[in-house]
């Protein structure tokens, strides 16, 4: 996820990139860059860091542009450097190109610009792009864009200017976001409506493939045919803050909602029907694998509870034995690693002091290290052997969502790929967890457009002292997930137990009127479950039941009931725990909460 802006109009650019830029840092921020055509030559500046560091780069420098793009970046491909920073420049310089999304088939394109002599100089798949318009370009800048997108898979939102045509921004989008804003003789794009809401209200929301040509002329938006799309003016009456958070009153609520983009984009080009999995970069073979006697999953908070997940799908798809430890605990117990040991160490971040602890712990010992984050450039994926990134874009609310949703979907990757390699499980068997994979997304849809149910239990939660989340198996480690979910935006005490484990001194705790969430969403152990759920029921409690669709015998032991759709119950955990996040969203906005800022948390922990 990165943000994308441009202008051109009868006003100093700079200025105005910069402020568009400011306003889409939640969409990244790990480097920032803007393209001018000053004097008639494309003047390029970029900085890795904040936004602030390249403001003072250009604070000295006389700018008088009226044309030019601008880039806030979220890396994915190439750490953050000032190398790596957009905008990106064809050989000579006269074409530069700001992205936001994923070019998935840069390696053969690259190859191919190679061997026709272009130069990369940046490890982005972005850079790609302004060569492919480069070879294509013959006079016409949008024709050169239209071709070059043609050879382009993957997602984009593209902002392209050229000296040689130096009064024309040319755009075109694909599953990325891109609006364009509509001025008295200026156009603007951008990734997103509050970079350009002190200027403009009126803009145009593009479809996918809808090519865009700004010149002084005006704006025209064009199919691949360069045939004139006529759209309607859309007029936007939020204000700034409510913009910046797509129009959800929350960043938690919105980043909830982002969860089916989240997971698709996690999957992407690493889970592909029919093909091998591929791990990017990472590449183990079977003889190290083999080699391999004992997986350590090491992370705190959110992170160590999907890797509870993780423990269990890795055992049952590579079949080798995991222990899943809590980052500061794992430090101090003089845990048994060798040359033999793998470790998967998980951080959203990539900055949490305890994870990073361990896992130099564990390289010192000899132990080979994978990392899962969301975070490219970060400390724990600098020092980790090989990294898995999950492709969530920047998370700002303090409680994780959708940064959890793609460390379980990271974690699936990882056991499909050990699977496959050491041949432990079926061919079969894994084509078929890769098509429950790929249609996840989607059924992730489905849940977030179907949450009246939990809306209304809200009632029922918000005003306890205690909650208890129950679950087996894999349900177990959801409920680990919901409760900390509630405790850390709403202040309710709340914990989570594995069903049968609650006979032995929490049912103690069951009496007239507490609050149970149940999971049953695990087939096999679905009967089990359903006693637990009587136990507490008989004591008096108020059960939420989560359990499949078609399971609805549930509703004969529950208060309320919610139903996840069909899939194979392995891939359970990233459906039933939108509903916990749902619940736990709207207990705390009940309650009053500062939801996105809960007390007492921090975002990123770097201290012990
Ligand atoms: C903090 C955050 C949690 C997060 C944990 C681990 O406590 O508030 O939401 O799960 O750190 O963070 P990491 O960045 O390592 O995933």
């Amino acid at each position: 996820m990165c943000g994308i802006v441009g202008y051109l109009g009868k006003k100093k650019a700079v200025s105005i990139l910069i402020e568009g830029l400011s306003k889409l840092e939640y969409r990244g921020y790990d480097s920032a860059g803007i393209a001018l055509i000053e004097d008639g030559v494309v003047k390029v500046q970029k900085r890795k860091g904040r936004l602030a560091n390249l403001g003072e780069t250009l604070k000295d420098t006389e700018l008088n542009s009226k044309i030019g793009i601008g880039h806030t970046r979220w890396a994915t491909h190439g750490e953050p450097s000032d190398l790596n920073s957009h905008p990106h420049v064809n050989g000579d310089g006269t074409i530069a190109v700001v992205h936001n999304g994923i070019i998935e088939n840069y390696i053969v394109l690259k190859e191919w610009l190679v061997s026709e002599g272009y130069k990369f100089v940046s490890e982005t798949d972005t850079e790609v792009i302004p060569h492919l318009v480069d070879y294509y370009y013959n006079g016409n800048l949008e024709d050169a864009v239209i071709k070059a997108t043609q050879k382009m898979e993957g997602s984009y939102a593209l902002g392209v200017i050229s000296e040689k045509e130096p009064g024309k921004i040319v755009a075109v989008r694909k599953d990325s976001p891109l609006i364009v804003g509509v001025g008295e003789n200026e156009g603007f794009i951008a990734s997103d409506i509050p970079a350009v809401l002190n200027h403009t209200r009126d803009v145009y929301l593009l479809e996918d493939k809808e090519y865009v040509v700004i010149t002084e002329d005006g704006i025209k938006i064009m199919n691949s045919k360069k045939e004139e799309i006529k759209k309607e003016i859309f007029h936007v009456t939020w204000d700034v803050d409510a913009a910046e958070k797509g129009g959800y009153e929350h960043f938690m609520l919105k980043e909830i909602h982002e969860q089916p983009k989240a997971i698709k984009d996690t999957l992407t080009s690493r889970i592909v029907k029919g093909e091998k999995i591929k791990l990017d970069s990472i590449s183990l073979t079977k003889e190290q694998l083999e080699n391999i006697d004992r997986i350590y999953i090491v992370a705190c908070g959110t992170a160590y509870h999907s890797g509870v997940v993780g423990k269990y799908v890795i055992e049952r798809l590579a079949k080798v034995p995991v222990e899943i430890d809590i980052a500061s605990e794992f430090r101090y117990r003089n845990p048994l690693i060798n040359e033999r040991t793998l470790m998967i160490a998980i951080s959203q971040s990539g900055e949490t002091a305890d994870t990073l602890g361990a896992l130099r712990l564990a390289k010192e010992k000899g132990a080979r290290i994978i990392a899962i984050t969301n975070v490219v450039g970060s400390s724990i994926s600098r020092e980790a052997d090989d990294v898995l990134y999950t492709w969530a874009g920047p998370e700002i609310a303090v409680a994780s969502t959708k940064a959890y949703t793609t460390m379980l979907i990271a974690l699936y990757i990882i056991s499909l790929y050990m699977a496959e390699i050491k041949g432990t499980v079926k061919q079969s068997e894994i084509e078929k967890v890769k098509d429950g994979l790929l249609n996840l997304s989607e059924k992730t849809v489905e849940i977030l457009n179907n949450t009246e149910k939990i809306k209304n239990f809200v009632e029922k939660v918000y005003d306890q002292r205690d909650v208890y989340y129950l679950g087996r198996g894999l349900d177990y480690a959801i409920a680990m997930e919901g409760s900390l979910k509630l405790k850390e935006i709403s202040y309710i005490h709340s914990e989570a137990y594995a069903g049968g484990e609650l006979k032995h001194g929490t049912i103690a705790l069951i009496e007239e009127g507490t609050t149970v969430i149940a999971l049953a969403t695990q087939e096999d152990l679905f009967e089990k479950m359903v006693s637990n759920i009587k136990e507490v029921k008989t004591r008096g409690a108020n059960v939420l039941g989560i359990a499949m669709e078609g399971h609805d015998y549930i509703e004969k032991t529950v208060d309320e009931a919610v139903y996840i759709p069909r899939v194979m119950p392995i891939l359970a955990p990233v459906l039933s725990v939108i509903p916990l996040q749902v619940l736990a969203y709207y207990t705390a906005v009940r309650k009053g909460c500062d939801v996105d800022k809960p007390r007492n948390l921090a975002k990123s922990v770097t201290v012990e």
